[in-house]
Parts: structure tokens; C-alpha cells; sequence
């Protein structure tokens, strides 16, 4: 019998996993078991797991496809593309361009066409205090509005668009560049059903620039209120790090935030494994090398209409 133990860590989400060594491979019944945990939970947090990078992609892959991050093509481990890393340190003697990565609400991805199905964070080195990632339930989010409210944005698109990614004019302004050539703008529904649990969630965030059909003025409105809905204390999980916690949010109901809560002079060192999710988005121009964010938004809206 699996020593396996689920104890739930938030009202809203988020469990953590014990009694499990992810260094072994996994047998059928255990992967079934995290599966169930991780559809009702949301959020897992596997304690106390020192994984190898090997072993961290082995993991991962037991629930699903990995993503070899071509989206962020230069953010990457030197010899695994399936490993992003987060960090603060020093990469090839300069300020990682990924020290700031997380720093709004967002859900992995959603700047290209196929936004992840889930990730798996592993924590290598942590500052002494803080640090700290925050994911918000999005199913509850949704659930929580009024019927007319749900009826109203059922079936509204949203533009996503990677240059609202926080941060971007600290990174070395030539990978920013070759980041937005990758991702034009992109349209995804607002509300989404997710593939294993039927159940609807709201899709939002701050890499949002407006919604489909709404003038300016109307969807920051409408953007305004359901992106601080969606942030309520009541649905959030607050995540205090340790070394070796392993991380595994779904994120296809999940958003979630990394808090620049700490002394940017202690190392902080995430290794992220993205599973890769199913085509939900619409890319609205391919042209965006050649123009303003502006232009392009406007040529994009123009191709629709
Ligand atoms: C991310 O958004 O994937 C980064 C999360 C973190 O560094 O805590």
C-alpha cells in the first residue's frame, strides 16, 4: 500500500504531497492518485524532493508533453530546453533576464496560441525571507459571479499579448525584441471549459489588452473589475518556498504571481518544467517585427472585424 498523503494546504486551492519520492519513476496507481489530487487541488506542493534535472523532466513528462520553450527561447537550461529557469543570478557574468519573471497575474503562456497545461517549479535556492508565489483559483472566480455577469462574458474573447509581460524593459532589449517577433498578439476566450473537469473558469490577467468587441473604455471597465475579482484574498494560495519543494499548478484554472517580496542580493534559483496545453488561441498578426504594439493591435482588429 502507497504511504502517499494529501493534506490540504487552502480553503480555495492548493495540497500538499507527501510520502512520495520523485526521484523513482512512477507506477501507474501513485500517478493516477497525484492526477486526482492535482485536478481536485489544483495546486501541489511536493516537499523534501532534491531531484536532478533528469529527474525533474521525468516527472513531468508522467503528466504530459513538455514544452522546449521556443516561445522563450533564450531563458532556457544550457542542455535542457524542457527547463526554464527563474532566477536572479548571474548568467554568463550578467543579471539573468529572467529575475523578474512572474511579477503580474498571468497564466503561463497565454502570449502564444497554446497556453500550458500546467507547470512543475522546483525551488534550488531561496532568499532567507520572501520569495513567495501567490496562484488564484479560477474556477471560483468564475463560479462566484452572478448569472448575468456569467451570461455577459460567456462567450467574449481576450487579447493577449506578450509585450505586458511585467518587466520587460530590464531584459536585454534584443531577446525582448526576438520575444514579441515570436508572439503577436493573440485572442483566447475569456472564459474557458477545462479538458478533464467540464468545470468553466475565467481566463484573465495582466497581459491582457482588451476584449474583443468592447471600445477601450468598456473593456478596461470589464478587465478592471474581473482581474481584482479574480485576485480576492478568498481564492488565493499563498506559497512560502523551501529548498527542494517541487511546485505543480494546473493551469488551465489557476493564475498565479511570483512577489519581488525580497532582497534581490540573496540568490533566488527556480528550475520550471512547462507541460505543454492544447491549442485554445487565435494569433491575430504575424507582422509585429514590423510595427508599433499599437499598429499591429489596430491591423489585428481590423482583419476581424
Ligand atoms: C513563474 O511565473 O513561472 C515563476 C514563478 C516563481 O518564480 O515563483
Amino acid at each position: 500500500m502507497s504511504a502517499l498523503q494529501i493534506q490540504p494546504l487552502g480553503y480555495a486551492l492548493g495540497a500538499q504531497v507527501t510520502g512520495v519520492d520523485l526521484r523513482r519513476p512512477l507506477d501507474a496507481q501513485t500517478r493516477s492518485t497525484i492526477n486526482d489530487a492535482w485536478l481536485r487541488h489544483l495546486v501541489l506542493v511536493f516537499p523534501g524532493q532534491d531531484l536532478s534535472t533528469a529527474e525533474q523532466i521525468a516527472f513531468s513528462r508522467a503528466f504530459g508533453e513538455l514544452d522546449d520553450h521556443a516561445f522563450q527561447p533564450r531563458y532556457t537550461h544550457p542542455e535542457h530546453r524542457e527547463i526554464l529557469l527563474v532566477t536572479n543570478k548571474q548568467i554568463g557574468g550578467k543579471p539573468s533576464d529572467t529575475r523578474n519573471t512572474g511579477r503580474n497575474w498571468h497564466t503561463d503562456l497565454t502570449f502564444t496560441a497554446r497556453p500550458a497545461k500546467g507547470a512543475l517549479l522546483l525551488c534550488r535556492e531561496k532568499p532567507p525571507v520572501g520569495g513567495d508565489t501567490m496562484w488564484a483559483n479560477m474556477y471560483l472566480a468564475y463560479e462566484t459571479l452572478t448569472p448575468r455577469m456569467q451570461r455577459f462574458i460567456d462567450d467574449l474573447e481576450a487579447i493577449h499579448d506578450a509585450s505586458l509581460v511585467k518587466g520587460l524593459e530590464q531584459r536585454d532589449p534584443e531577446k525582448v525584441a526576438e520575444m514579441k517577433r515570436l508572439n503577436p498578439p493573440v485572442a483566447h476566450p475569456l472564459v474557458r471549459v477545462h479538458p478533464e473537469t467540464g468545470r468553466k473558469s475565467l481566463l484573465v490577467g495582466q497581459r491582457i489588452r482588451g476584449l474583443i468587441g468592447l471600445s477601450d473604455a468598456e473593456s478596461a471597465a470589464v478587465l478592471g473589475f474581473l482581474n481584482e475579482h479574480a485576485q480576492s484574498p478568498e481564492f488565493v494560495y499563498r506559497h512560502r518556498w523551501s529548498v527542494n519543494d517541487l511546485v505543480m499548478w494546473d493551469n488551465r484554472c489557476t493564475q498565479h504571481i511570483a512577489l519581488p517580496d525580497f532582497d534581490q542580493a540573496q540568490p533566488r534559483l527556480m528550475l520550471r518544467c512547462s507541460l505543454k496545453g492544447e491549442a485554445t488561441g487565435r494569433i491575430l498578426t504575424a507582422t509585429t517585427s514590423a510595427l508599433s504594439d499599437r499598429e499591429a493591435l489596430m491591423q489585428s482588429l481590423a482583419a476581424i472585424a
